[in-house]
C-alpha cells in the first residue's frame, strides 16, 4: 500500500497567509494548524523566522513553534512542522525556542516512532510508510532567478546560497536540553526551496533548468534533506516541469529528495502534478482554500489548493491518508475567518457551496 503514498506539505499556515495584510490573530493560526493536524496531513508548514519589517504576518512564529512543540496537538499521524529561515539571525531565533521546548515533541516523537514500527511488525499497513521520520523542518529558500533574490532576499544568489551554507551548518548542530539529559536528539531535517523555477515574475518564463538542478546540487552538498522547487508564480506548464525534473535527475538529485510546490496562477499546477507523478516525485505542497501568493511575486495567487490535491491524487489510486472532508471544512472556515473567497473548486464542490 505504502508504494502508493503521496506526502502532502500543507504550507497553508506559513505561504496561505503570509501575504494577508490584516494581522490575522495568533489564536487563528493556532486553530488552523490544530484542524489540519487532525486531517492525516503529515507536514504543516507552520510559521517563518523572516525579518518582520519585511513580512509583519509571521512575526509570531515564534510562538507558534513553542505551541507546537510544548501541546500535545491530536493527530492521527505523527506530524512534522516546517519554518522558514532565511538566515542566521532566524536560525538563533528558532534554535533558542527548540533548545528550551523540544522536551514534549522529542518524547512524543519518539513514542509515534515506536508505535509505527510495532505497528509495521505485525503487518499493519498504514499508509504513510513506516520509515517516514516527522521532524522540525528549517526551510531555507534560494532563487533561480537574480531579480527575484535580490527581491525576496535583498542579495544575489552566490551570496544568499553562502548564508545558506552557513544556516544549514548551524542548523544540524542544534541540540535540546533532552539531548544533554538523555541523548535523544531533536529529529531535525533541513529543507532547501528554489523558487522561480518555472517562472519568475520579473524575468519571465525562461528560467534554465540546469541553472536550478545547479543550485540544487550545492543544497545538497551542504546537507539539506530536501528540494523543494518552487513554481512561484504559477508559470510552470507541462514539458517545462519535465524538462526541469529531467534536468534534476541528469545532475543525480533523487527524486525522493526532491519535493514540487506549485502556486496555481494559471490553473496548470495539477497537470504539472501529473507530471510529476510521473518522474516519481512523492511529495507535494498544497495550501487549504487554495491561500497564499508571495509578498515578492506581484499578481501570483496561491497555491494548489489541499482540497484540490487530495481528490486528484486519491482519483488516480494514489494514498494520501488525508481526510478531504475534513480539509474542505478547514477552507470554508479560514477562508470565511480572513475574509477571502474559497479558492478551492474541489473544496466547494464537496461541500455543496
Ligand atoms: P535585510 O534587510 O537585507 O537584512 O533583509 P538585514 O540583515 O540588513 O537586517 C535588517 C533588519 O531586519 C535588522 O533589524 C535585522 O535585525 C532584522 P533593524 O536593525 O533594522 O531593527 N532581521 C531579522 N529580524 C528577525 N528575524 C530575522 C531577521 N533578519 C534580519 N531572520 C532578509 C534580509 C533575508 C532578512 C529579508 O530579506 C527577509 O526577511 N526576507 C524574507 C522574505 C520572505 O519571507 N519571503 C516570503 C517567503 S519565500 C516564498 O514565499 C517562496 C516559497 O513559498 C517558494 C515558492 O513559492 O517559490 C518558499
Ligand atoms: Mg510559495
Amino acid at each position: 500500500k505504502s508504494d502508493n503514498y503521496v506526502h502532502i506539505v500543507e504550507v497553508g499556515p506559513r505561504d496561505g497567509l503570509q501575504n494577508e495584510k490584516r494581522a490575522i490573530p495568533l489564536a487563528t493560526k493556532i486553530e488552523l494548524i490544530e484542524r489540519l493536524a487532525k486531517t492525516g496531513l503529515p507536514t504543516i508548514e507552520a510559521g517563518s523566522f523572516v525579518a518582520p519589517k519585511w513580512v509583519p504576518q509571521m512575526n509570531n512564529s515564534a510562538e507558534i513553534l513553542q505551541h507546537v512543540l510544548q501541546h500535545k496537538i491530536s493527530s492521527p499521524v505523527p506530524i512534522s512542522y516546517a519554518f522558514l529561515v532565511p538566515n542566521t539571525k532566524g536560525l538563533a531565533n528558532a534554535a533558542a525556542i527548540l533548545q528550551q521546548h523540544a522536551d514534549r515533541y522529542v518524547a512524543d516523537v519518539a513514542e509515534a516512532r515506536a508505535a509505527a514500527e510495532a505497528a509495521a511488525a505485525d503487518g499493519d499497513s498504514a499508509a504513510q510508510p513506516s520509515s517516514f521520520v516527522p521532524a522540525i523542518e528549517l526551510a531555507v529558500f534560494a532563487a533561480a532567478t537574480e531579480s527575484f533574490s535580490q527581491k525576496n532576499l535583498n542579495c544575489d544568489i552566490a551570496t544568499s546560497l553562502d548564508r545558506f551554507r552557513d544556516v544549514i551548518r548551524e542548523a544540524k548542530q542544534i541540540t535540546s536540553k533532552a539531548a544533554a539529559a538523555s541523548g535523544t536528539p531533536i529529529p531535525l531535517r533541513v529543507r532547501a526551496y528554489i523558487s522561480t523555477v518555472l517562472g519568475c515574475p520579473f524575468e519571465g518564463p525562461d528560467v534554465d533548468p540546469k541553472r536550478v538542478a545547479e543550485i540544487a546540487t550545492d543544497f545538497m552538498e551542504m546537507g539539506a534533506d530536501e528540494i523543494a522547487l518552487g513554481d512561484t508564480t504559477g508559470m510552470g506548464t507541462a514539458p517545462r516541469t519535465k524538462d526541469l525534473l529531467r534536468s534534476m535527475t541528469a545532475a543525480g538529485i533523487r527524486n525522493e529528495d526532491v519535493a514540487l510546490h506549485f502556486h496555481d496562477t494559471y490553473g496548470q499546477a495539477l497537470v504539472n502534478t501529473a507530471v510529476g507523478l510521473e518522474h516519481g516525485i512523492r511529495t507535494f505542497d498544497s495550501s487549504v482554500g487554495g491561500l497564499g501568493g508571495c509578498p515578492y511575486s506581484p499578481g501570483a495567487t496561491g497555491n494548489v489548493a489541499t482540497e484540490n490535491m487530495v481528490y486528484f491524487l486519491e482519483s488516480l489510486g494514489m494514498d494520501t491518508g488525508v481526510d478531504l472532508d475534513a480539509v474542505a471544512d478547514i477552507g470554508a472556515w479560514i477562508t470565511g475567518e480572513i475574509g477571502k473567497a474559497n479558492d478551492s473548486s474541489v473544496g466547494k464542490a464537496v461541500l455543496g457551496a
